[in-house]
């Protein structure tokens, strides 16, 4: 059985973090037409976070797609699940993840999004992991920079559970054999 090690980013900090980047998003966007692409499952509930921190009018959307199995290491493969229902052609659109690891997922993202001719697509992630891109990404708005460790709650999950978790906890991989 998986469990917790220890807290990694605890609710204030994931508060603090979320109200900067919604203060800078709401002031970058001002007078424009923004699509917010929610990219499920795990960016749920940083994306329900965002948005009601964000003072100016902007559609929602969702994507799905699977970029992992049921391990913690990336298969490296994007499936698309589920696409946009909208035309995000001539719209600012800002792609909203929980977390870019080795940012083979938001890569391919943001050049299917931009092949269909929007004015900008810009990405927006709460956690990142640095030492570990494979791709090189500019993350528009970055929220906190984490360690190499795998980790769960606050909508990230272990193959799906623990996404309820309100903060971000490193998962004890040494009770699991993945
Ligand atoms: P990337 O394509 O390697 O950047 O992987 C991005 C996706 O992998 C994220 O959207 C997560 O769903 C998943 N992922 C990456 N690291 C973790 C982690 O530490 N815990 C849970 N999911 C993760
Ligand atoms: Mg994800």
């Amino acid at each position: 059985m998986a469990s917790i090690k220890r807290v990694l980013v605890d609710k204030e900090a994931i508060q603090t973090m979320v109200k900067g980047l919604a203060k800078r998003i709401s002031s970058d966007y001002e007078g424009k037409e923004l699509i917010i692409v929610g990219v499920l499952k795990g960016g749920f509930v940083f994306l329900a976070d965002l948005i009601r921190e964000i003072t100016i009018p902007v559609v929602v959307e969702f994507m799905s797609v699977s970029s992992y199995g049921s391990s913690t290491k990336s298969s490296g493969v994007v499936k698309i699940i589920k696409d946009l229902d909208v035309d995000i052609s001539d719209k600012h659109v800002l792609i909203v993840e929980d977390i870019i690891d080795s940012g083979l997922t938001l890569k391919y993202l943001k050049e299917l999004l931009l092949s269909r001719n929007p004015l900008s697509v810009k990405l927006c992630c709460a956690l990142d992991k640095p030492s570990r891109r494979k791709v090189n990404l500019e993350i528009d708005y970055n929220g906190i920079e984490i360690p190499d460790e795998f980790v769960i709650g606050y909508g990230l999950d272990y193959n799906e559970k623990f996404r309820n978790l309100p903060e971000v906890c490193i998962l004890d991989i040494s009770e699991t054999n993945a």
